[in-house]
């Protein structure tokens, strides 16, 4: 798809909304509540691929509209969005996919968030038909931001401190019949995930996106084995933006850790896992890696791709 920006909106210094349509004005894919959109993002020496959360009403066929933060060592994507970006810029997307839809068995919604990760939260509030409840947690700078998006109702509720939010007594005293969706930042997600499993909240009422894509670390060799390439993996590139860029097309789909669609067979080396996909015992054998946002605790690995 090619979308053109048709508005770009301030939301407080780092935190910016941006309006997209379709570059001939057609209708634009229906997209659910919960779905994201994979932009490619033009950088100085290679085009980086980010997923966004698609905050416009999942009626809206004329325009989406993605909340964007600048992050504070971005690796391009929101630097250049934030920097460069302006109406009338076109960018090429691909088609929505929703990996973090509304669970429709649930007879209460409980919302968590934090950070940028309110995103797919704005776009259920506009069609939820059920009881929720939504907690917040965000920087006191960007309360501004994030109250001008949010409804004034009883239950919802901003936290600027994310540590004053009981997570343990919250997730207790839920009725029969709640399903937890989360979305937020890795620090706020595994707090909340392992608050949850300690607690005994089933995997089937549990749902969860990770957002923000890979983020770099110390650089390492990757030896793809069936393609008998070698490659290296800088410290600001992710494994699969590295095999992609050795001209490999593996599948992905969020580019967040989170859905899954990349896993890869590890045939050696140990991984420094970052998903928030795999099971702990399927971490523990060291047998499989997300190349999206997973590296290298060796200095190579071995991948069967
Ligand atoms: S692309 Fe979704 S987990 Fe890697």
């Amino acid at each position: 798809m090619k979308l053109k920006i048709t508005g770009v909106v301030p939301l407080s210094p780092t935190i910016r909304e941006f309006l997209l349509a379709d570059a001939e004005g057609a209708p634009l894919p229906t997209a659910g509540a919960g779905a994201h959109i994979m932009l490619r993002i033009p950088g100085p020496e290679r085009m980086w691929k980010n997923a966004y959360s698609l905050v416009s009403s999942p009626e809206d066929h004329h325009e989406y509209k993605i909340i964007v933060r600048r992050v504070e060592h971005s690796r391009g994507g929101s630097a250049w969005l934030h920097d460069h970006a302006a109406i009338g810029d076109m960018l090429e997307a691909e088609t929505p996919q929703n990996l973090f839809p509304i669970p429709l068995l649930a007879y209460k919604h409980l919302l968590l968030s934090a950070g940028i990760g309110i995103t797919p939260m704005l776009a259920y509030l506009q069609v939820l038909r059920k009881p929720f409840e939504l907690h917040h947690c965000g920087k006191l700078e960007d309360a501004g931001a994030f109250a001008g998006l949010l409804p004034t109702a009883p239950n919802v509720f901003m936290h600027t401190n994310r540590n004053a939010l009981d997570l343990e007594y919250l997730l207790a005293h839920q009725t029969l019949g709640t399903h937890l969706s989360v979305c937020g930042p890795a620090s706020f997600m595994d707090v909340v995930l392992q608050t949850a499993q300690n607690l005994g909240w089933p995997g089937a009422k549990v749902h969860k996106e990770s957002f923000g894509g890979a983020t770099g670390g110390t650089p390492f060799i990757a030896h793809l084995r069936r393609s008998n390439i070698t490659i290296s993996v800088g410290a600001d590139e992710s494994l699969l933006e590295a095999i992609e860029t050795a001209g490999l097309t593996p599948p992905s789909l969020c580019r967040g850790g989170a859905c899954g669609v990349c896993e890869t067979a590890l045939l050696d080396g140990v991984p420094d896992h970052r998903d928030h996909y795999l099971s702990d015992t399927q971490r523990a054998c060291n047998s499989a890696i997300m190349p999206c946002v997973s590296r290298a605790k060796t200095p190579e690995l071995v991948l069967d791709i």
